[in-house]
């Protein structure tokens, strides 16, 4: 018993010996499994990961970003989300391996806990689209020690848009990254990227997203909270789709608009007609506009929006009224010596007897022969130059008064709707 205790303490001494001595020698020789390069090099006597990497001067991290896809819920929301791949490289030497290794690179995610990483994080306004866990990610060493960590976001930022102009403002989405923990003079980030641009993966996709402008810089030094920190960030500029808003919101409200403008090439008294068009379009007009707007931010500054709901609105209100106006003005009981004029057809009071004495007073004024005067007398009508003195002194009949403002209105609300629509899609850039 004593003997096999001795051979089994003499056997473990000369496997701790071999185990130095494989140590000792070329641990990275031809043959070693990565797994065992790895342990070797993470070895807690070779290797802490507490310790930045041991470079001359300042730690440089190779940032890029490779976008995924981008995505938004709806078409006025101010929140897009961002997929990408993040790379960072960085040169550790404690982790080079002699260049007799078959391996271009060690896979070490699952030594993800045992290397010293950057403690990148974000500075956004916004979300993670998944949970951290699982991470998905890429860890590679390289022989020269240069090490690879390649991980996949899903961000869900909250952008900022000029809700003045919107629906044609241009969202600007951007978000910066930063090490919480080591400053300037320990870690400098820069883009890896060439001219300052964005990769985009072959297979981008976008939903609802329509991306026009991107850049990555360095973070301007007015951003940055912290001074001494390096910190890189990516604009992303994103734009509306102009057609959506011109189907869902401008053309229905100019149809409705030019339709309560029919009105006016109605009858005067045509009550049921007129009153229905101008009500109905009004209706509709709220109808419409309140449904978009739930869809939007409630905000107060959605001047844009607010400025052509209100105009629009104008616009088939003073149609209404406009029509109100025409009828009060031609039920109107007309002055007693008024002339009518064949085709005026007084609706609101009986036709009077003292209607043709008043023809005759007004044409005993007339300086045509007097049979031209009793001729319109008898047959009801009027003759030119004698009508024509007659208008010079009296007062309109109201009929003829709502049938002017009509006629008027038929050119006046058409050409101020036009002219507002001309100076809103130039003020607002619509077409841009
Ligand atoms: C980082 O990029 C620079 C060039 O921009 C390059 O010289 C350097 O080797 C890169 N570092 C790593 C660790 O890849
Ligand atoms: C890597 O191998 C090449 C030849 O294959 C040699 O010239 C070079 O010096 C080696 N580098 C290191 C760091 O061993
Ligand atoms: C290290 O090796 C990788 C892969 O071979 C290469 O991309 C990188 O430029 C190398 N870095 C240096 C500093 O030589
Ligand atoms: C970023 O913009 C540049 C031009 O400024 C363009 O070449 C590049 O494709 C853009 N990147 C993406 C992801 O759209
Ligand atoms: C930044 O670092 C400099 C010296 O390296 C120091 O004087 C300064 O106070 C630091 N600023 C902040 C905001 O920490």
């Amino acid at each position: 018993m004593g003997w096999s205790c001795v051979v089994a303490r003499a056997v473990a001494f000369i496997l701790m010996l071999g185990k130095i001595s494989a140590f000792t020698s070329d641990i990275f020789a031809a043959g070693k499994s990565d797994k065992e390069i790895l342990d070797n090099l993470l070895k807690n006597t070779r290797y802490d990961k507490r310790l930045l990497p041991p470079v001359d001067g300042v730690l440089t991290v190779n940032v890029s970003v490779l976008l995924l896809s981008l995505a938004s819920p709806d078409e006025s929301s101010l929140k897009y989300e961002v997929e990408f791949l993040l790379q960072q490289q960085w040169y550790d030497p404690r982790l080079r391996y002699s260049n007799q290794s078959h391996y271009d690179y060690l896979n070490a995610i699952h030594h993800h806990e045992d290397i010293w990483l950057p403690d990148t994080y974000f500075i956004m306004h916004g979300d993670f689209k998944d949970p951290i866990i699982p991470m998905h990610f890429a860890l590679r060493i390289y022989r020269n020690g240069t090490i690879n960590y390649l991980m996949r976001r899903h961000l869900i930022l909250s952008c900022q848009g000029r809700l003045n102009i919107f629906p044609f403002d241009d969202p600007l989405c951007s978000f910066a990254l930063e090490s919480i923990s080591y400053e300037q003079s320990a870690i400098t980030y820069v883009w890896k990227n060439d001219e300052d641009t964005l990769r985009k993966s072959p297979s981008l996709t976008t939903l609802n997203a329509y991306l026009i402008q991107n850049q990555t810089i360095p973070c301007p030094i007015k951003a940055s909270w912290r001074g001494n920190y390096s910190c890189l960030k990516v604009d992303l500029i994103f734009t509306r789709d102009r057609a959506f808003y011109f189907t869902t919101v401008f053309i229905p409200g100019i149809i409705l608009v030019t339709s309560s403008f029919i009105t006016f090439w109605l009858e005067w008294n045509a009550v049921p007609a007129r009153s229905m068009i101008g009500v109905t379009t009004m209706l509709n007009f709220f109808t419409t506009s309140n449904g978009f707007r739930s869809t939007l931010p409630v905000v107060s500054n959605l001047t844009a929006m607010n400025v052509w709901d209100g105009v629009c609105m104008c616009f088939i209100y003073a149609s209404l009224l406009e029509f109100v106006c025409v009828n009060y003005v031609g039920r109107k009981r007309p002055l007693h010596n008024v002339v009518y004029r064949p085709g005026e057809n007084p609706v609101t009071q009986p036709k009077r007897e003292s209607t043709g004495a008043a023809d005759l007073v007004s044409c005993t004024a007339c300086t045509g022969p007097p049979g031209s005067c009793t001729h319109t007398a008898n047959n009801g009508g009027v003759s030119e130059p004698c009508f024509v003195q007659v208008r010079k002194k009296e007062p309109p009949h109201p009929i003829r008064v709502a049938k002017t403002i009509d006629v008027i209105a038929r050119i006046t609300f058409p050409t101020a709707y036009a002219v507002f629509l001309i100076f809103f899609f130039i003020h607002y850039k619509a077409f841009s």
